[in-house]
């Protein structure tokens, strides 16, 4: 097992995403004394003090504190959150920041000289660590500061060291990917409602195949058309039901739509 940092590390940010790195760091074995939580909701700080026993602080004092922050709030409050605490960072801390959009070089232009910058898309499945994050460094970013973050998201699943450039294409696939997965769930549960299957069946059928096919892909390394036309016996139910999604233009419209998440993520780093 990886030799779990004794660096202190502080999260700012701790919805959605925050928890969920911050509990996966308590569960990788990370000491709760090492660990900050930046967090402005009093009842949300007291909710985080009982369920981890972690202090939570402002982000001034956090910042101050911290080796490490990981800044993980919405793109559009990264710009006030940056002026809050730039003035308490000195060279030598590093920023990981896991925002949709937001470039290293937004927040190298906003932190002291000589603060490391790394940029991650992590996605949902962090929760259960199963999580899938891409990590790029920023431009004073050393192979140290790279390792500590990608040991910080080894905590929730898998970790991937990629250009920043590929980032926003990155998002359109992982980071939002598993949203269009649960669509793809929800459509193929209500269809079977539809066809007159209790719902607590449908749920259960759909979830082990989803769960069964992830494993085969995963376990057997073999290509997804392979595996696809195992199933499609010529002339049979399988191929009457892709060619309805052939007909219905279901691949042009996943390209349509990461490259709309591909897009918007640019227009977050535009606009940031
Ligand atoms: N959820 C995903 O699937 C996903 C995937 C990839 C990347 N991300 C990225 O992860 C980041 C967080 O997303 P999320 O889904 O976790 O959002 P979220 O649930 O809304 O969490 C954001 C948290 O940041 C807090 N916050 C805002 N400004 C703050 C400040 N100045 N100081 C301290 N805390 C502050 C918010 O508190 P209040 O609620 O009190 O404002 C909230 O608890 C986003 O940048 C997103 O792009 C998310």
């Amino acid at each position: 097992m990886a030799e779990v940092s004794e660096k202190q590390t502080a999260i700012i940010g701790a919805g959605v995403m925050g928890e969920a790195l911050l509990s996966g760091l308590v569960r990788a074995g990370r000491r709760v004394d090492r660990l900050l939580v930046g967090e402005k909701r009093a009842e949300r700080a007291r909710e985080l003090e009982d369920r981890y026993g972690v202090a939570v602080v402002g982000n001034a004092e956090a910042a101050a504190k911290a080796d490490t922050l990981a800044l993980v709030v919405k793109p559009q409050d990264m710009g006030d959150l940056l002026d809050e605490v730039a003035p308490r960072l000195r060279a030598g801390q590093l920023v990981v920041s896991l925002a949709a959009g937001i470039t290293t070089g937004f927040i190298e232009s906003r932190v002291p000289e000589g603060v490391a910058v790394v940029r991650v898309m992590p996605n949902t499945p962090a929760l259960v660590d199963q999580g899938m994050s891409t990590i790029s460094p920023g431009s004073h970013c050393t192979d140290a500061d790279l390792a500590e973050a990608e040991s910080l998201l080894a905590s929730v699943g898998k970790v991937m060291r990629i250009p920043e450039r590929q980032q926003d294409a990155v998002t359109s696939i992982s980071g939002s990917g598993p949203a269009y997965i649960f669509f793809v769930v929800e459509s193929m549960i209500e269809a079977g409602v539809h066809l007159g299957l209790p719902r607590a069946t449908a749920s259960e059928l759909v979830i082990q195949t989803l769960t069964g096919s992830a494993a085969m892909l995963r376990e057997t390394g073999t290509h997804p058309t392979v595996l696809r036309e195992q199933v499609t016996s010529p002339g049979g139910t399988t191929a009457s039901a892709l060619r309805e999604l052939e007909i219905h233009k279901v691949r042009a419209a996943f390209l349509a739509a990461m490259e709309a998440a591909r897009d918007r993520s640019r227009q977050l780093a535009e606009g940031s």
